[in-house]
């Protein structure tokens, strides 16, 4: 009955995990969710007043489809004040969250017969993305103990006459693996001897901890092939006003517009008024939850660490560890083997209430991603539990 299309693609894990927490909360459970891919922090002030002063102002009604011209005009001076960016109004577009730009963008070059590279692990959404244009996913490996950076002899091996483009996610989810300067250079060099559109999900451009973010193209300005995603949703709070946006080359941008007209019609008109004060009103509370973040970043790799059994690479950004657990899995419990993260991260829900995302939806298996944008009580406390599992296996 249903369209073949929808088979193709899976229910986001991550999603699927948080349903749950809520579910064992409603039941009265002490669950601590380590599973959260939002920062624990409101949305600012400032953004929510002025969110409150278009609507008072009137700006209730449909806008272009595109995003209107005053946030693109605020995208324009955000990407030049952040990233040395420089893009036309006309390369800009707004959409329903990044992950909306992102799924337009693959609508608009991706069909049946086309490869796209993704790299291992990656965000889940990603292969679903590629997969319901008909194309497919190709996943390429990357260095658990460089970054999660590629690793260039299979990204060349994978190319095929078939690729026509490939996703980078640097800060990653779910790694929180940063790629150094010279590796997107190497990976872009590789695109462009292949001609292959690239897509920079920049969504944690703003959590870098260890050195300031540089954007893919503003690294590779002469490969016109880069599509720029970034989102209003982590850096400013703000993953229900849904607001993210694209920019790159002019055909693309509007090919997604088309759809996006026909689609949703346009972005919601107060959450643009709102991103337009995020993105060019003060920025100190960005600073602020990026300090928070760092000491939580901080805290958490160190409980893991010092784990028997437990190894985990410090992230150089966004809100996630990525644990392995490979030690681990092939113990023994009570006679049963934990075969997999996905059977670990089950125990740790079922035995010790805490909720985190196995590797698996991520393809990797030997790894369980936990969110840090949660209190460092709750990181202590889910930390404790953890470790209190792990030893009695
Ligand atoms: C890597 C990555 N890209 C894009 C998104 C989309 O975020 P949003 O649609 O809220 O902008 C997310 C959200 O979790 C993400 O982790």
């Amino acid at each position: 009955m249903l369209a073949k299309r929808i088979s193709r693609i899976q229910p986001s894990a991550t999603l699927a995990m948080t349903a749950k927490a809520a579910e064992l909360r409603a039941e009265g459970k002490d669950v601590l969710n380590m599973s959260v891919g939002e920062p624990d922090f409101n949305t600012p002030s400032n953004i929510v007043d002025a969110a409150v002063q278009a609507m008072k102002n009137g700006h209730t009604r449909y806008t272009p489809g595109g995003g209107t011209k005053d946030l693109k005009l605020a995208i324009q001076k955000k990407l030049d004040r952040d990233n040395n960016l420089s893009y036309d109004l006309n390369q800009i577009i707004v959409s329903s969250g990044g992950k909306h730009s992102l799924y337009n963008a693959c609508q608009a070059l991706f069909e049946v017969d086309d490869e796209v590279i993704i790299f291992t692990p990656y965000w889940v959404s990603f292969p679903d993305f590629v997969s319901v244009t008909g194309a497919k996913p190709v996943f390429v490996q990357t260095d658990p103990d460089n970054q999660y950076q590629p690793i260039f002899d299979d990204l060349e091996s994978k190319i095929t006459n078939k690729t026509k483009g490939m996703i980078i996610n640097s800060p990653s989810n779910p790694t929180g693996g940063v790629w150094s300067d010279e590796a997107i250079r190497r990976t872009i060099d590789i695109a462009k001897s292949h001609s292959l559109w690239v897509f920079s999900d920049e969504c944690y451009e703003q959590l870098t901890y260890n050195r300031d973010f540089r954007s893919t193209f503003d690294l590779c300005k002469d490969y016109n092939r880069i599509l720029t995603f970034q989102s209003c949703s982590k850096t400013y709070a703000m993953t229900g006003w849904r607001i993210g946006y694209t920019c790159g080359d002019s055909t693309v941008i509007q090919a997604m517009s088309k759809l996006q007209g026909q689609s949703t019609s346009c972005p919601n008109s107060i959450a643009q008024y709102a991103a337009s004060e995020a993105l060019t009103g003060d920025q100190s509370s960005v600073l602020e939850m990026k300090k928070a973040f760092h000491i939580r970043r901080d805290l958490i790799v160190n409980r893991l660490n010092d784990m028997d059994g437990v190894t985990c690479d410090t992230p150089g950004g966004a809100f996630y560890v990525f644990p392995n657990f490979k030690e681990i899995i092939n113990r023994n419990v009570s006679g049963n083997k934990i075969k997999s993260a996905l059977d670990l991260c089950m125990m740790l829900l079922d035995e010790k209430l805490v909720v985190s995302v196995s590797g698996e939806s991520f393809g990797a298996d030997d790894n369980i991603r936990f969110s840090y944008a949660t209190s460092e009580e709750i990181i202590n406390d889910a930390m404790d539990r953890l470790e209190a599992l792990l030893s009695e296996i």
